[in-house]
């Protein structure tokens, strides 16, 4: 169950995409299907005892909707025990370092450690120093992988519907990147997955959101909508982070809004087929129109339903790798 082709997951924790091969991607998007399938069973039962006995904690340091509630629910449905904490809810407002509170959550004998943080990195030196699987879910600026995994898996899907092949892959598929590039682990993750799987990436958005040197990624860029999204088999909305805008990066909402927002009208120079997404939370009528958002192109909240599966692929490839299935 934890094969996909001659690749087999070795990996203690997930930090982010830079450090996978293809094959570890493709491996964890070839797991999830069985998920998906789950989730459909006519028994209505959405539960399999892949980690049944097993302890997740869920440490979220930043706000989130939609990743805390996804692992949560992946974790149930894979039949473990979950936990969570936030930073208000720990001894981190005592100043317990996080290698102590994780050291003593660790204690109580946890398999895996779900973490959101504002501090790039923060994953990473955990997983160095404690036994838990440890997954990132966010850290900074840096990456969040399982956001990634989600979006390549839901555009794989639509892609093999729409070529009725199911084995096709990513490979020359042009994806148009919109937004704050500059602030996004959600753009830097999906830049490593899309350039590892093959697909042609274009970033797109005011000059002062997009990171110095982010062509040496191998993706275009361009300050052009039209340019960017002329030829795009999908359209990838980053949220505006509104809490930036005080320190004056473009200059008014308003001008954003004119040059950059996706809605009926930059539609017209777009394919078609084009998807449209966004990892959320939405800025409705800002980065992307309402009428876009929930509009039949939209496979939003299918990223979301997937993103269930994913994670679910993601516990169970680091937890029982290597055991007998
Ligand atoms: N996409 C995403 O990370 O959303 P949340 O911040 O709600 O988890």
């Amino acid at each position: 169950m934890a094969e996909s082709g001659h690749t087999v997951w070795t990996r203690k924790d997930l930090i982010g995409i830079q450090d996978l091969s293809r094959e570890e991607i493709e491996l964890v998007l070839d797991t999830a299907p069985q998920f998906v399938a789950v989730f459909r069973r006519e028994s209505g039962i959405k539960k399999v005892p892949l980690l049944q006995g097993r302890l997740v904690v869920n440490w979220f340091y930043e706000p989130s909707t939609r990743t805390r509630t996804s692992f949560e629910l992946a974790a149930k449905r894979l039949s473990a025990d979950t936990l969570s904490m936030t930073a208000s809810s720990s001894s981190a407002v005592k100043g317990e370092t996080l290698h102590d509170t994780l050291a003593n959550i660790e204690a109580m004998h946890t398999d895996v450690i779900v973490i959101r943080h504002s501090s790039a990195g923060a994953p990473h030196i955990l997983a160095a120093r404690h036994a838990s699987h440890i997954i990132n879910a966010g850290d900074g600026r840096h990456e969040h992988p399982t956001q990634a995994l989600l979006d390549a898996f839901t555009m794989r899907e639509h892609i093999r519907k729409r070529r009725g092949d199911p084995c096709a892959g990513l490979d020359g598929v042009k994806v148009a990147i919109i937004g704050d590039i500059e602030h996004s682990r959600v753009a830097r993750s999906n830049i490593w997955a899309l350039n590892k799987l093959g697909a042609q990436v274009t970033l797109c958005g005011p000059s002062t959101l997009m990171p110095v040197h982010v062509e040496r990624m191998g993706v275009r860029m361009t300050t052009s909508l039209r340019e960017a999204i002329h030829d795009a088999d999908v359209i990838y909305a980053l949220r505006i982070q509104l809490e930036r805008q005080a320190k004056g990066l473009f200059p008014s909402l308003r001008e954003y809004i004119r040059l950059f927002r996706i809605d009926n009208e930059s539609l017209r120079h777009a394919p078609p087929h084009a998807l449209i997404m966004h990892p959320g939370p939405i800025n409705r009528d800002l980065e992307l129109a309402t009428e876009v958002a929930d509009g039949p192109r939209s496979v939003i909240l299918e990223q979301v339903s997937n993103g269930v599966a994913i994670r679910m692929a993601v516990m169970h490839l680091l937890v029982n790798s290597g055991r007998p299935a």
